[in-house]
């Protein structure tokens, strides 16, 4: 017989925690960069049936039956990846960025050998050689940082790193760099010293589809993404490729390093690559742009230094010790007014990650609920007179009910909401 009870019935508990976290997200100001909020036909994908399926393999090559539908959804998540991003081939079956540049690596690199990345104190990431990570305990990583004065990459580093290191790959990819990335400069350190490149256009995946940042296509052996930020789609990664490359990488990641691949979760990644193909997603992400543009002149306003004295991309990070506040304080502060960010180290940082001295600030959530410029600079005085107020509690909560009620004007997933 057909089970039709609904969540709320069978889970009460697990009901009510999506509902309140709906609340929150309809409710607050989500400026975590490395967030967004997917449309409903992401999430009614992502929620599907395919979830069922086992699907060892690639499409026509699988190791179970009943996978004719399923090929589908796999062949046009990759046959739109590769057209979104005019790549030769690609791989829609990592679970994560983590994964993806797991095989990636497993293909470019021997255990043991060099590579060469931004450190994480820099706005690298873990999984970019990281001793707390399999990258830096499987490879010897060497980093490469910012300079002092401009707080942008270090290219006289990169080239003297590069020739005394003779690194086997050179990374390019962060998670906390507000500023555009010069892929044929790194292109061409790579080639000096017989080095692979490997881009990680996590956090600029969207804003690269949509030919608001250059691409990385033609500079790198391999790329690798999460689909998530600034893309728009599913929690997951991916992986583009030269043709040469796909052997390789498709059995680094099956049977390499994962079982069955999530169907559910392509299908959704089939439906995020189909949405950022239409010219909707193009005025997106310049969007996200001109937002982050706005809301950093509106943080200087308030009397904030931003690293690198501004932003190009999605993000910016912020230096919180003109207000005499740690990363970590303004975390909790802003959090008690509804709005989420999260705090991160600053370039050249005398606190530990775990305190540091800035917060990192992105845009790409709001600007999917439709906020525009004018909306920024309201949530920079937001933020501003929070930050003012870190310590009173009452002034906190009453910028708090006025951060739900400007979002009232923004319905993200009201229809998703119980009513009282
Ligand atoms: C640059 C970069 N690479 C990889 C990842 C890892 O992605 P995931 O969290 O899906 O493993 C992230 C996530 O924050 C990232 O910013």
């Amino acid at each position: 017989m057909e089970n039709t009870a609904p969540l709320s019935k069978v889970d009460p508990a697990i009901a009510d925690i999506i509902q309140a976290e709906t609340r929150r997200q309809e409710h607050g100001l989500e400026l975590i960069a490395s967030e967004n909020f997917v449309s409903p036909a992401v999430l009614e994908a992502s929620g599907s049936v395919l979830t069922n399926k086992y699907a060892e393999g690639y499409p026509g090559k699988r190791y179970y039956g009943g996978c004719e539908e399923v090929d589908k959804a796999e062949t046009l998540a990759i046959d739109r990846a590769k057209q979104l991003f005019g790549a030769e081939a690609a791989n829609v079956q990592p679970h994560s960025g983590s994964q993806a540049n797991m095989a990636a690596f497993m293909v470019l690199m021997k255990p043991g050998d060099v590579m060469l990345t931004l450190d994480l104190n820099s706005g690298g990431h873990l999984t970019h050689g990281s001793t707390f990570n399999f990258s830096g305990k499987t490879y010897k990583a060497v980093h490469y940082g910012l300079t002092r004065d401009t707080e942008t990459i270090d290219f006289a580093q990169v080239e003297a790193l590069a020739k005394e290191h003779k690194p086997r790959l050179l990374i390019v990819g962060a998670s906390a760099y507000p500023r555009t990335l010069d892929f044929p400069r790194f292109k061409a350190i790579a080639d000096s010293v017989g080095a692979s490149v490997l881009v990680d256009m996590a956090h600029i995946a969207g804003l690269i589809a949509a030919g608001v940042h250059p691409s990385p296509i033609a500079h790198a052996d391999i790329v690798t993404s999460t689909t998530h930020k600034t893309l728009r789609g599913p929690r997951s990664g991916m992986i583009l490729m030269k043709e040469q490359y796909a052997k390789a990488i498709n059995s680094a990641i099956f049977p390499g390093i994962q079982g069955g691949p999530a169907m559910h979760t392509i299908a959704a990644k089939a439906v995020a690559y189909h949405e950022a193909l239409q010219p909707a997603f193009k005025a997106y992400a310049q969007q996200v742009v001109a937002n982050a543009r706005a809301l950093a002149e509106g943080l200087v306003g308030q009397g904030l230094r931003l690293c690198s004295g501004g932003t190009d991309n999605h993000l910016m990070l912020v230096d919180l010790r003109s207000k005499k506040l740690t990363g970590k304080v303004a975390e909790e502060v802003l959090g008690k007014a509804g709005i989420t960010v999260n705090k991160n180290q600053i370039p050249f940082d005398p606190e530990k990650p775990t305190i540091s001295s800035g917060v990192r600030i992105g845009t790409p959530a709001l600007t999917t609920r439709g906020m525009k410029e004018a909306d920024m600079a309201s949530v920079a005085r937001f933020i501003g007179r929070a930050l003012d107020h870190a310590s009173d509690d009452a002034a906190l909560s009453k910028i708090h009910g006025e951060v739900a009620e400007f979002t009232k004007a923004f319905p993200l997933y009201a229809s998703r909401l119980q009513k009282g």
